[in-house]
C-alpha cells in the first residue's frame, strides 16, 4: 500500500493543528504527539517509506510544521499549568509547619527580660494614673545638662564620659531630660513616666554596658511632699519586688533634686538578713530620687514657689537582674537565645 498517497496530508496538518490548539494539559499534549508524531503515526510510517526526493521534502516540511505546532502548544500549556499551580498551590507561610502529618509544635518566643520589666513598669504607673511619655535619645547639652543644673565642670559633661555627636549634641546620659521636655509642654499637674535607652561611654565589663534603659518618674502638683515620694516608691518597689519589701532612703546628691535621696529596697533574697546579692547589708541600691529642685521651675519659666514635686530614676536592666538573679548586664545585649529563653 502506498502509505503516502493514502493520507490526506492537508487534512492531517489541519487535524494536528486543531488537536494541539485544543490541548490544555500536558497529558492532552502528549496524546496529540503520539497521534500525529508518534512512532506509529501516519507521518512517521510514511517517512520510513519515502522513495523519492520530492515526497521526502514534502513530508519533512509537514514534520517541521508539526514540530512548530508542538513547540507552540508546549509553551502555552506549560505557562498555563504554572499559573494554575501558582494560584491553587499557594503556600500560607504563616501556617504552622506539619511534621509527619501533624501540626509541628511551634516554638514560642519569650519577651526579653528588659521588655518584661518595661511592661511591668508601664502597667504599674498606668495603674497609678501616670502618663507614659517618650523622651529623645539624641539630646542637646542644654536639656541633658544645663536645664538639670549640672555645673560646667561636672565630669559627665566630658566627651570621655559621654557620647557626643557634635559639641552640643549627645546621646542622652539619663532619662531625666524628659522631665524638662514635659515641663516645657504643659503646666502641672504632671504625673509622668518616661522609659528608654541611655548611653554612657563605659568600657564593657560584667556590670557596665554603654547602652542601658532607665525609667524616669516626675510628679509636679500643688502640695506634693517627700511623703508622696516615699509612698509612691514604696508602692512601686513592692509591685516590682514583692509585697514584703521595705524601702529606705539615704541622702545623696543629684544636681536637679533638693533634697536628693537614693532609695534602697530590702533584699528579696535574704529578707534583710544579709547575703551575697545585697553584699551582706540587707539592702539593695536601685536608683536615684528627690524633690524637684526649684531651679528647674525657674528654668521653664515658672515661679519657684508655685508647685512642688518629686522625681526618680531607676535602671531597667538592674531591675531585671535583681528580679531574676542575673549576675551581669552583658547577657542582655548578647542575643544569646539560651539566655533569653530562660525568662
Ligand atoms: N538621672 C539619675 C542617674 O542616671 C537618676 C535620677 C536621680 C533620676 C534622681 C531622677 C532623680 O529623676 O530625681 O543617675
Amino acid at each position: 500500500m502506498d502509505t503516502v498517497a493514502a493520507v490526506d496530508w492537508e487534512k492531517y496538518v489541519a487535524d494536528a493543528q486543531a488537536a494541539y490548539a485544543a490541548a490544555s494539559t500536558t497529558q492532552e499534549l502528549a496524546d496529540a504527539n503520539v497521534q500525529f508524531q508518534g512512532r506509529k503515526s501516519p507521518l512517521k510510517l510514511a517517512l520510513r517509506e519515502v522513495r523519492d526526493r520530492e515526497t521526502g521534502m514534502r513530508l519533512n516540511a509537514i514534520r517541521e510544521r508539526l514540530e512548530a505546532l508542538e513547540h507552540e502548544a508546549t509553551e502555552r500549556v506549560t505557562r498555563a499549568e504554572l499559573d494554575r499551580r501558582l494560584s491553587t498551590e499557594r503556600v500560607d507561610v504563616t501556617l504552622p509547619a506539619r511534621m509527619l502529618g501533624k501540626v509541628a509544635p511551634r516554638p514560642r518566643g519569650t519577651l526579653h527580660p528588659s521588655t518584661q520589666v518595661r511592661r511591668d513598669v508601664e502597667d504599674i504607673f498606668l495603674g497609678l494614673g501616670y502618663e507614659i511619655v517618650d523622651g529623645r535619645e539624641v539630646e542637646t547639652t542644654r536639656y541633658n545638662f544645663d536645664a538639670l543644673g549640672f555645673p560646667d565642670w561636672h565630669p559627665t559633661r566630658s566627651p570621655r564620659a559621654s557620647l557626643y555627636l557634635d559639641e552640643d549634641t549627645l546621646l542622652r546620659t539619663e532619662t531625666s531630660p524628659a522631665q524638662i521636655h514635659k515641663m516645657e509642654s504643659v503646666r502641672p499637674p504632671i504625673y509622668m513616666v518616661s522609659i528608654g535607652r541611655v548611653y554612657r561611654r563605659d568600657t564593657i565589663d560584667a556590670t557596665h554596658f554603654p547602652i542601658f534603659h532607665q525609667f524616669e518618674g516626675l510628679v509636679i502638683d500643688k502640695g506634693i511632699t517627700m511623703a508622696d515620694l516615699k509612698g509612691t516608691l514604696l508602692y512601686v518597689l513592692r509591685q516590682l519586688y514583692g509585697p514584703e519589701r521595705e524601702v529606705r532612703f539615704r541622702t545623696h546628691y543629684f544636681p536637679f533634686t533638693e533634697p536628693s535621696m537614693e532609695p534602697d529596697v530590702s533584699c528579696f533574697n535574704c529578707g534583710g538578713a544579709g547575703c551575697s546579692i545585697c553584699k551582706h547589708s540587707g539592702w539593695i541600691e536601685i536608683g536615684g530620687s528627690g524633690m524637684v529642685d526649684p531651679y528647674l521651675y525657674e528654668f521653664v519659666g515658672w515661679g519657684p514657689e508655685e508647685y512642688t514635686g518629686f522625681a526618680f530614676g531607676l535602671g531597667i536592666e538592674r531591675t531585671a537582674q535583681l528580679r531574676n538573679a542575673i549576675p551581669g548586664i552583658r547577657p542582655f545585649w548578647d542575643n544569646d537565645i539560651r539566655f533569653l529563653r530562660q525568662f
